[in-house]
């Protein structure tokens, strides 16, 4: 578990020597409604061989930030602004037929739900080894080979035999080994994983979370892991990203966000989920109201209307200033530092036992 190396107190990634950089995104969409701000100003790093952790409520924006890394959007009704730096290449300007060449190559997704990513229709051999074929230009025979080398990695049994199956002769834990092993075969350095595991049962959800660690530290490759299990998160990641209205609201690594965390959302989000190891006795609190609408967001801080915290901070700056993320380990909100701690440790710190 990578995250026991890390310190208290060590900052998050930043700058220029990042793996992926991300900077001042915004993604917006035309619908009939209006614009849908779904990524409002994001920024964030991801170190390579390292594992950025996504949380953040239903809508706040994370697979459209990772869609739109993947460069998966719709340019039509899609307008994407800001930076997304991979080695120092800017995926927003990279035409589609290169980002075609890096998509299931350099940059790969699983997603949470394997039938979307697998076809019924071709063999779940086929459609490991045909990316392989286009990325690599091996033969059909070694690229066969190479799918029954996946399928084993990803510990499907008799992977020979069953490298001629369809994804409907696999069960729902051997499609998502199937759709990490297409996902993985081209040894990808940025691996996506959005919610990889939700859908699984445990046991299957532990092994493929050793498998995705496993690989990693053969491959050294960055993983952005998105999901709502803080307990995975721990396990999983070395730093944090708290999404909130399509904006990062809080960042560092996971330790320091797990144990001491700076924004009042976040302190309603780790209220509001089950905690690992944490005691049953404590009820979990949602937060009250519910996420903004990206039409027509709040001004100043987009948390302000749920915010129980609003009147310790002086005038009306939460509803009319936006609160800025500072670098390394950050939280953006008009609390000072000492009224954060303060707070978390009375009020928030008590119901996380
Ligand atoms: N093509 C689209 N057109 C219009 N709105 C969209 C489109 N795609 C996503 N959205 C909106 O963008 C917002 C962010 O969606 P996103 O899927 O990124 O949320 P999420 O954080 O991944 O949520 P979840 O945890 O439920 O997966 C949502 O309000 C969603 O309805
Ligand atoms: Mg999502």
């Amino acid at each position: 578990m990578t995250t026991l190396t890390k310190t208290e107190g060590e900052k998050a990634p930043t700058g220029p020597d990042s793996f992926l950089s991300v900077r001042d995104l915004r993604v917006r969409f035309s619908t009939e409604d209006g614009i849908v701000k779904a990524v409002d100003g994001l920024s964030f790093d991801v170190e390579r061989g390292k594992t950025l952790g996504i949380v953040g409520e239903s809508g706040s924006g994370k697979s459209v930030t990772n869609l739109t890394v993947l460069g998966l959007h719709n340019p039509k009704t899609t307008t994407v602004e800001g930076e997304i730096l991979l080695e120092g290449q800017d995926l927003v300007t990279t035409p589609e037929k290169e980002m075609e060449k890096l998509r299931g190559n350099k940059v790969a997704m699983i997603f949470q739900d394997p039938l979307t990513a697998l076809s019924p229709y071709y063999t779940v051999g086929r459609q490991i080894a045909e990316p392989f074929m286009k990325h690599t230009g091996a033969s059909k025979k070694e690229a066969r080979d190479r799918a029954v080398e996946m399928l084993t990695k990803v510990g499907i049994p008799q992977p020979r035999t069953r490298v001629d199956d369809y994804p409907h002769q696999f069960s729902g834990g051997m499609r998502q080994r199937a759709m990490i092993a297409m996902a993985l075969v081209c040894d990808p350095d940025l691996l996506i994983a959005d919610e990889p595991t939700t859908a699984l049962d445990v046991t299957v959800q532990a092994q493929i979370l050793d498998l995705l660690k496993d690989l990693q530290q053969e491959f050294g490759s960055a993983i952005i892991f998105i999901t709502h299990d803080l307990g995975v998160i721990s396990d999983m990641a070395d730093d944090l990203l708290v999404m909130y209205s399509g904006r990062a609201v809080e960042r560092g690594s996971v330790r320091e966000v797990l144990r001491e965390p700076r924004h009042p959302y976040t302190w309603g989000l780790l209220s509001s989920m089950p905690r690992l190891g944490g005691s049953t006795s404590q009820p979990l609190t949602p937060i009250p109201g519910s996420p903004p609408s990206l039409l027509n967001p709040p001004s100043g801080c987009p948390f302000h209307p749920r915010c129980t915290f609003t009147d310790k901070v002086s005038g009306d700056r939460c509803s009319t200033e936006r609160p800025t993320l500072g670098d390394g380990r950050a939280a953006a909100c008009h609390l000072t530092a000492e009224q954060k701690q303060t707070i978390f440790i009375d009020k928030i710190q008590p119901r996380l036992r």
